[in-house]
């Protein structure tokens, strides 16, 4: 595939493993990165980097062209469930307003397609599991709310713009490629935790709640590894080039309850995992368990990597090889 790519946020981390993917696939790729949580040395010296914020649309649109840009994968936002709780006006800022102003550079540049990483936090407390696309959507916090009203933003831009869209709803993104990894700081994500905890470099787990509707009582999610994540971004982009718009949920269809990660975590690593239970964190949902069939049919992507240990075990390598995590 050849096609020239902006990444918006691919020194983080679901957008590091898919740059490495992208390259793999010969795509001439450009990152735009405001560091804000993302790492300058995630993404390889030479692909052209720029550190400068989505909202920018001189320079955004100035990229586009200078690039000759023909699709963006639009991972930058903010992404954590407990801190969207806290800081509400900043989510729909970062996550809605800017990313607005992301498409209005698109416009101005002639660039037509996009593929935008949205998240299982769209469908808040589902009904029933696992979740379907076509499920009800009503967000339980900030930052599932700010995805799917960027959902929206994206349909009506396409119905006067003829924009091409596909929106990927992320479950529980986990694991690691050889290079890149999860390092957020703090680190809030529940595999990361249970391996430092493992590692020793943290004393212990706190386990959020243990009253949930559940058969351990703990939350249960549907963890998918980042790298099938990463090659669903290339499946969505040879899309957008046949002329599909739509959305698709990104997970195996299974779940895994917090007590589930921490035992795999010991087995993976061969260490204990201290941990205790905690009051519930705000905003969580009992149970989010994708249905992808949609992803397989439309997009003919299968996830390579569907079990929890192979996931874990490569997050527990790239934390051998990366103690401190990426050294900026
Ligand atoms: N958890 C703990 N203790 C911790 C950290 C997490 O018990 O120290 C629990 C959480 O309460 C939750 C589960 O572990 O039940 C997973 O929590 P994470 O913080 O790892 O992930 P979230 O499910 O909150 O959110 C992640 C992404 C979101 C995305 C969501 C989709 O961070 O961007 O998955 O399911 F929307």
């Amino acid at each position: 595939m050849s096609s020239s790519v902006l990444v918006t946020g691919g020194a983080g981390y679901i957008g590091s493993v898919t740059v490495e993917r992208l390259l793999t696939a010969d795509c001439r790729v450009v990152v735009l990165d405001n560091l804000s949580k993302g790492h300058r040395s995630a993404v390889p010296t030479d692909v052209p980097f720029v550190s400068g914020d989505i909202g920018d649309i001189e320079l955004v649109s100035g990229l586009l062209r200078e690039h000759e840009v023909d699709s963006v994968i639009h991972f930058a936002a903010m992404s954590l469930v407990g801190e969207s709780m806290e800081k509400p006006a900043e989510y729909y800022d970062n996550n809605v307003v800017r990313g607005s102003r992301l498409l209005s550079a698109m416009s101005a540049a002639g660039v037509s397609k996009i593929v935008f990483s949205s998240s299982a936090g769209v469908y808040g407390e589902p009904a029933s599991v696992p979740i379907l696309e076509t499920a009800r959507t009503e967000p339980v916090n900030v930052y599932g709310d700010t995805k799917r009203v960027f959902e929206r933003v994206l349909e009506w831009q396409a119905s006067a713009t003829g924009l091409r869209h596909i929106s990927l709803r992320y479950f529980n993104a986990a694991g690691a490629s050889s290079d890149c990894g999860e390092d957020h700081s703090p680190e809030s994500h529940l595999i990361p935790i249970a391996l430092q905890a493992a590692a020793g470099t943290r004393s212990g787990l706190t386990v959020f709640g243990n009253d949930y509707d559940t058969p351990d009582g703990t939350c249960i999610r549907d963890y998918i590894d980042v790298r099938d994540l990463s090659d669903a971004h290339i499946a969505a982009l040879k899309a957008l080039d046949e002329g599909r718009s739509g959305i698709y949920n990104l997970g195996n269809g299974e779940g895994a309850s917090v007590l589930d990660v921490i035992e795999t975590a010991e087995a993976v690593s061969g260490k204990k995992v201290p941990w205790e239970y905690g009051p519930r964190r705000e905003g969580d949902p009992a149970r989010l368990v994708a249905s992808a069939r949609l992803a397989e049919e439309e997009l003919g992507w299968q996830p390579l990597h569907p079990d929890l240990s192979d996931m874990i075990g490569a997050a527990w390598e790239w934390m051998q090889r990366f103690p401190d995590g990426y050294p900026d």
